[in-house]
């Protein structure tokens, strides 16, 4: 290479990188101020268990269903609905900004009941939404531009790790009333009690429909009907999150009778409602957020502002998911199927928890795990310590959250006798 070429080489090498130290420059100015946001707990968690080379390693730190054998599960009257849809080669234009409309209604229907008092006198505001985490968020913005109360919202404590940060993002300070006894690993229902009665008037408070993320614990019928008592009593605003109808029970009408209690008691709840687990949706994010209201006059006001906060945030919402849900709701055959399938995940669950005590008490162990198999839905509060969650992942490769929150979808035949084991070993 020539003097001159070698010159301009290294002439255009000098260019480039002082226009890349130049870039870096200003993008560090201007974002220099940003610190790292905290990792999510339970991405943590599989990160860990990802990263163990251990074969026999189970993961029970994630919220979603996994068939016995540990992969995920696409429940069978879904596929069939996916693929009548596909057959039927519709178009993909835009919907209104509150989405589906058979969707919302067939949805409305299977939260409040088809007879429901509210549904028939069009006392509901119901718009799909981006999973039960959009419902949530979407309510949320409602309140925060016209709930004429306090900014303020009450939740369970432990709630879902998710429920702070929604409400935080529309302005509302997040307080907590008592729920878990640790002691007995149950409900303290007195504490909670107690703790609502005190809640200034005219707050919000959200309760967890049924099968309580992380817990497990869900009031009886007759604690309901207490709490509905008190808080009508407190003007409070109830908030319900309904991500798990039918996952506990098998039955969708059971599960939603706290919500249908509250209803027929005048309450104007709020509901945020998913699809993620009881049609296995997680991806496709299907939900509804529903607002009752007092007559139609302002039934329709509401829907115009909810649209209107819709439009703003992400114009209209997509169309594959609800349509699935529509086809599977809308008619008898697959519905009564999608109940079959939704009743299988229950069972297994169910047979998972008896499973794993069994195991425990075929491991040896005397201690008492009566709350595994009392507990509902996918989750289930072991009791174990934060010492004991650390060693059961650094010297059993068992991966859960630090509350010592396990994942019963995640226990299948297969690592039952194995996780049960550990347990043992890190409680005895
Ligand atoms: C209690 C609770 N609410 C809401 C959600 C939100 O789920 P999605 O946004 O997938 O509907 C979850 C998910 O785990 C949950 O556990």
């Amino acid at each position: 290479m020539s003097f001159a070429s070698k010159s301009a080489v290294l002439f255009k090498t000098f260019l480039s990188k002082t226009r890349q130290a130049l870039i870096l420059k200003r993008y560090e100015s201007i974002w220099d101020h940003v610190e790292l946001a905290p990792p999510d707990a339970i991405f943590g968690v599989t990160e860990g268990w990802k990263k163990d080379k251990n074969s026999k390693k189970v993961n029970v730190g994630v919220g979603a269903y996994r068939d016995d054998s540990g992969k995920p599960y696409i429940l069978p009257s879904v596929r069939k609905a996916e693929e009548k849809i596909f057959n039927q080669k519709m178009n993909h234009a835009y919907v209104l900004q509150d989405g589906h409309h058979e969707f919302c209604k067939l949805a409305a229907e299977l939260a409040f009941g088809k007879d429901s008092c509210v549904l028939q006198n069009n006392l509901n505001v119901t718009a799909q939404s981006v999973s039960g985490t959009g419902a949530l968020r979407l309510g949320a913005a409602f309140l925060a531009k016209f709930f004429q109360g306090n900014k303020v919202i009450y939740f369970p404590k432990p709630t879902w790790g998710n429920h702070k940060n929604i409400f935080a993002a529309e302005g509302f300070e997040g307080k907590f009333y008592r729920y878990y006894d640790a002691e007995t690993i149950g409900l303290n229902f007195r504490g909670m009690r107690e703790d609502i009665s005190k809640i200034p008037e005219k707050s919000v408070i959200l309760f967890h429909a049924v099968a309580h993320n992380p817990t497990g614990i869900d009031p009886t019928m007759d604690e309901w009907k207490e709490i509905t008592y008190i808080c009508k009593k407190r003007k409070l605003l109830v908030f319900f999150d309904m991500a798990y109808q039918g996952f506990a029970s098998g039955d969708t009408e059971k599960d939603a009778a706290a919500v249908r209690l509250f209803v027929d008691d005048g309450h104007e709840i709020i509901l945020a409602q998913s699809f993620s687990k009881n049609m296995g949706l997680y991806g496709q994010r299907v939900g509804t957020v529903t607002i009752l209201t007092s007559c139609e006059e302002e039934q329709e006001k509401v829907l115009s502002q909810m649209k209107a906060i819709i439009l703003g945030m992400y114009m209209c919402p997509p169309i594959h998911g609800p349509r699935i849900v529509a086809e599977i709701l809308g008619n008898p055959i697959p519905r009564s199927e999608w109940l079959k399938d939704l009743k299988g995940m229950a069972d297994r669950i169910i047979s998972a928890r008896k499973a794993l005590v069994d195991n425990l008490k075929k491991a040896g162990s005397t201690k008492n795990w009566d709350h595994i198999t009392k507990q509902i839905g996918m989750f289930c509060y072991t009791g174990l310590t934060p010492d004991q969650v650390k060693k059961i992942s650094k010297e059993h490769s068992i991966y859960l959250t630090a509350d010592g929150r396990i994942s019963v979808a995640g226990v299948g035949t297969k690592n039952v006798e194995y996780l049960a084991h550990a347990m043992h070993t890190v409680t005895k």
